[in-house]
């Protein structure tokens, strides 16, 4: 049968999954890329404005703890792979209310396990269920040593916890009954179009209207940070090359205390901004810390480097400067964000802190 590869692509209008969209799309005008997304607070189609009119590209509302609606999804296409990145993401969020977290990341990935292992009917060639996660999955590190694919599972929050629940049962379809799994567990990622509840866009919104930034307990929680576009990237080759029923981690290998980011951040965003220098360091107002706060991520990348040959971008400051210029040159997609509902959960967050 001469049928064209088609992808559905879940949570393909936040942050990370728009970006995987773009370069599929872009990349593989002969495969169809279905974007399934509930569109919750942080799906945003504006993400995806200059590619939805692409032959190659189908958008579709689904929420996937809907069982009927993804059943009807497989229904409507033939799919030949599924890369699943609908998810609950934030941790603060997860803290405040958790059932949304294990609705989304377990029910739903359970949803989406249940539904391509029907539809594929044990005819697994040339499939592929490919499930995003975190490596917040593994815990959090002392000031020694990197998470490798054979660390442990440690989750400590709400939400790293739906996620290793859901990595669990991806591996579990695997052993069972032999569905064609993937799993990657990522650092923090950085870029265009995260949602400004998120650290560093968050940092940058605040600084731009003269805000107080935000840092948790001493801002010595250490996170390695990866731009978004190398996640793409590590996807792309992951989906194509990787090995069936395996795990990759990806990360930067870009370790940064939360109070030296936000720094250079300040220092970048006085030169962009044309203020004297020091006048956003004046921002940074310690806060109290987030419960249960993990002190350190720090991932080991080397089999996705030395198997299929990934690297990121090694400057992160170069990352963080092009990071800021597009929020900068992007205010009407902020402005869009910053409306009642941000406003309410930023005092929220905050105002107690
Ligand atoms: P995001 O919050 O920006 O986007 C999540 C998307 O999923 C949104 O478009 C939302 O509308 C959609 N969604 C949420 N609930 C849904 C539901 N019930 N049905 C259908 N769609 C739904 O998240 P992100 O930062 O882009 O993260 C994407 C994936 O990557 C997640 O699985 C996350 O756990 C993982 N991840 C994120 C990071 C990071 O630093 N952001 C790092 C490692 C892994
Ligand atoms: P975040 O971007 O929420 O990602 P994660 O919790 O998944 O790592 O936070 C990154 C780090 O920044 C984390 O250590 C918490 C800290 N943080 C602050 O200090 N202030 C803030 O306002 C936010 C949102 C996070």
């Amino acid at each position: 049968m001469n049928r064209r590869k088609t992808i559905l692509v879940t949570g393909g209008a936040g942050f990370i999954g728009s970006h995987v969209v773009r370069r599929f799309v872009k990349n593989y005008p002969d495969y169809l890329i279905v974007n399934a997304d509930k569109l919750t607070y942080a799906g945003n189609l504006e993400n995806l404005k200059d590619i939805e009119a692409k032959p190659n590209y189908v958008f579709t509302k689904i929420d996937i703890v809907n069982k009927q609606a993804i059943q009807d999804l497989f229904r409507n296409y033939v799919f030949d792979g599924v890369i699943h990145l609908a998810a609950e993401s934030h941790v603060d969020r997860s803290i405040t209310g958790p059932d949304e977290f294990v609705f989304t990341n377990i029910v739903g990935t359970v949803n989406l396990l249940n539904t391509a292992l029907h539809s594929w009917q044990g005819d697994f060639r040339e499939k592929l269920f490919y499930h995003i996660s975190t490596d917040e999955v593994y815990g959090s590190l002392g000031s020694e040593g990197k998470f490798t694919e054979e660390t442990p599972y440690d989750p400590r929050s709400p939400y790293s916890a739906s996620k290793a629940s859901s990595d669990h049962m991806v591996r579990a379809y695997h052993h069972t009954f032999g569905l064609p799994t993937i799993i990657s567990n990522c650092s923090n990622n950085y870029g265009p179009n995260q949602f400004p509840e998120k650290l560093i866009p968050l940092a940058i919104n605040n600084i731009k209207n003269s805000r107080p930034v935000p840092v948790y307990g001493k801002g010595e929680n250490i996170r390695d940070w990866l731009y978004v576009e190398d996640h793409a990237a590590a996807i792309d080759l992951i989906y194509h090359k990787g090995i069936t029923g395996d795990t990759y981690n990806i990360g930067g290998n870009n370790e940064w205390r939360n109070i030296d980011l936000i720094n250079l951040l300040c220092r970048i965003m006085d030169k962009k901004l044309g203020r004297p220098e020091g006048t956003s360091q004046k921002l940074i107002t310690f806060v109290k810390d987030r419960p249960g706060h993990d002190l350190r991520y720090s991932i080991d990348s080397s089999r996705l480097q030395e198997e299929l040959g990934w690297k990121p971008i090694p400057d992160f400051e170069a990352g963080l400067e092009k990071t800021v210029d597009w929020y900068l040159s992007n205010s009407a997609w902020l402005e869009n964000i910053i409306s009642g509902d941000y406003e309410r959960y930023y005092d929220s967050m905050y105002s107690g802190r």
